[in-house]
């Protein structure tokens, strides 16, 4: 493509290193649909004759169907997919091909592909993200009364409802989407027309390419056309923190099927066996959602290094945006489908949950509340609250098994209606407080996630 200049043939090994077409042929819709909307936008504004757009037109459409069919033939010393589809249309239409390229150059026609495959898989995450959201919801609505321990530092803290604990989880996601909607708004303007760096002379329409690729608008500088990849960051940003929620659900499910805990039991599909020790059940796709978090970061980081101190504008350290990008969004995907068929997989063991309540204190601080409305200050409630908490302890006794007699050995401020205050289903009951687990608020929240949501209400009588 550019031998005019050179007289000694590519060294093998630079030949290797330089090429992209291993990874970057992923491009090649995108690549068609770029060159298309040139091609169109070239002739419209009489830079390229009509016929030679007919030619295009065919030797482009003849070239995505061996794509699709897998039957085009990649050659690495072709460099990159820009190159190899550039140079089989011209073996292909004779010199038409060769005016393909006029007013443009790899530097703009890279980042327009690079976007636009960031802006369709944009929409794939979001709607894998909303999957995973829906399988939130159905699993609240299918177990969510079960009662468990709310946890700090690992340590029962208080009881809520499972629904409440899902629903957690489906404001994360919440955000997620939002930040892949925020980084889809940027990513939607066209860097098309940049050409190698400083625009073209040619009369080009650069609003009629952006808006035939579906582009908001083209990108307002050349320079930052050709040298920014800040919607990659973005995207892998948005991707390794959606992995990062992933991964603490991922951790909980660990925990959650372990016998210490026995809360959940994970479908058979998606646990696997030892292969030396027959009684084991092993979470591991759980695990990998954890596992496969940090190499997304990873991506992220990889793609923050690349750009830092690069001069204006297109350096070849942009090739290596690809790889990483790629993979932060192939991985993502991959665990947020899986998460979306683990979740309705699990059974959940109400019982084991429900125990786990019974032996921790987890309503002591319904017991320091009680005094605490009865006029006695907060501290000193907390106070009296612990040293009955400690006699328990020494006497092997839980708060429910205390009489109003064992309560008033520590206040008078105790009447008989704290013996129905420290039930855990009272606890639960009257944390009321907006955005609390009272049943009346999860119901709510509930309703209200899966309207915002626009998920259709499949609950019977709803
Ligand atoms: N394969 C290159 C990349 O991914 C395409 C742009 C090459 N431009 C250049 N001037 N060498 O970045």
């Amino acid at each position: 493509m550019w031998g005019g200049r050179f007289s000694e043939p590519t060294d093998a090994l630079v030949q290797r290193l330089n090429a992209s077409v291993h990874f970057d042929r992923r491009l090649a819709l995108e690549d068609i649909d770029g060159s298309l909307a040139h091609a169109r936008m070239l002739s419209a504004q009489g830079i390229l004759p009509a016929d030679d757009l007919l030619a295009i037109e065919a030797g482009l459409a003849e070239i995505r169907a061996a794509i699709e069919a897998d039957r085009f033939e990649w050659k690495v010393e072709l460099e990159d997919v820009h190159m190899n589809i550039e140079h089989q249309l011209t073996a292909a239409i004779g010199p038409a091909g060769g005016r393909l390229h006029t007013a443009r150059s790899r530097n703009d026609q890279v980042a327009t592909d690079l976007r636009l495959w960031s802006l369709r898989n944009i929409d794939r995450l979001d709607a894998a993200v909303g999957d995973v959201q829906r399988a939130l919801i159905l699993l609240a609505e299918r177990d969510g009364e079960a009662i468990l321990p709310g946890y700090t530092h690992l340590q029962r803290a208080q009881p809520i409802l499972l629904a409440h604990h899902l629903l957690a989880y489906v404001e994360m996601f919440d955000r997620d989407r939002g930040r892949l909607r925020d980084a889809r708004a940027r990513t939607a303007e066209c860097p098309l027309g940049s050409a190698a760096l400083a625009g073209t002379p040619f009369p080009i329409d650069r609003h009629a390419t952006a808006l035939a690729l579906g582009f908001d608008r083209p990108m307002r500088n050349s320079l930052d056309g050709v040298a920014d990849r800040d919607f990659a960051v973005e995207l892998c940003a948005a991707a390794a923190l959606s992995m990062i929620h992933l991964s603490r659900l991922g951790e909980e499910l660990v925990l959650w099927s372990s016998q210490e805990f026995g809360f959940i039991q994970l479908g058979d599909a998606f646990a696997t066996g030892s292969s030396i020790m027959p009684q084991k059940k092993n979470p591991d796709i759980p695990e990998l959602l954890r596992g496969k978090t940090g190499r997304v970061i990873g991506d992220l980081v990889s793609l923050l290094t690349t750009l830092k101190g690069l001069p204006l504008a297109y350096n070849k350290d942009l090739q290596e945006d690809k790889e990483a990008l790629f993979d932060a969004v192939d991985t993502l995907f991959d665990c947020l489908v899986v998460t979306a068929r683990l979740l309705p997989a699990c059974r959940i063991d109400r019982t084991r949950m429900r125990a786990a309540c019974d032996d921790g204190f987890v309503t002591a601080t319904d017991v320091a509340d009680y005094l605490a409305r009865r006029g006695v200050p907060f501290r000193e409630a907390h106070h009296i609250t612990g040293r009955l908490v400690g006699a328990c302890i020494a006497e092997r006794r839980t708060l429910p098994s205390l009489t109003l007699e064992d309560f008033r050995r520590f206040s008078t401020d105790f009447e008989a209606d704290v013996l129905l205050a420290v039930t855990v289903e009272a606890s639960v009951k009257a944390r009321t407080s907006e955005g609390g687990t009272a049943p009346a608020r999860v119901w709510a929240a509930l309703t209200e996630a899966r309207a915002r949501l626009g998920f259709a209400d499949t609950r019977q009588g709803a």
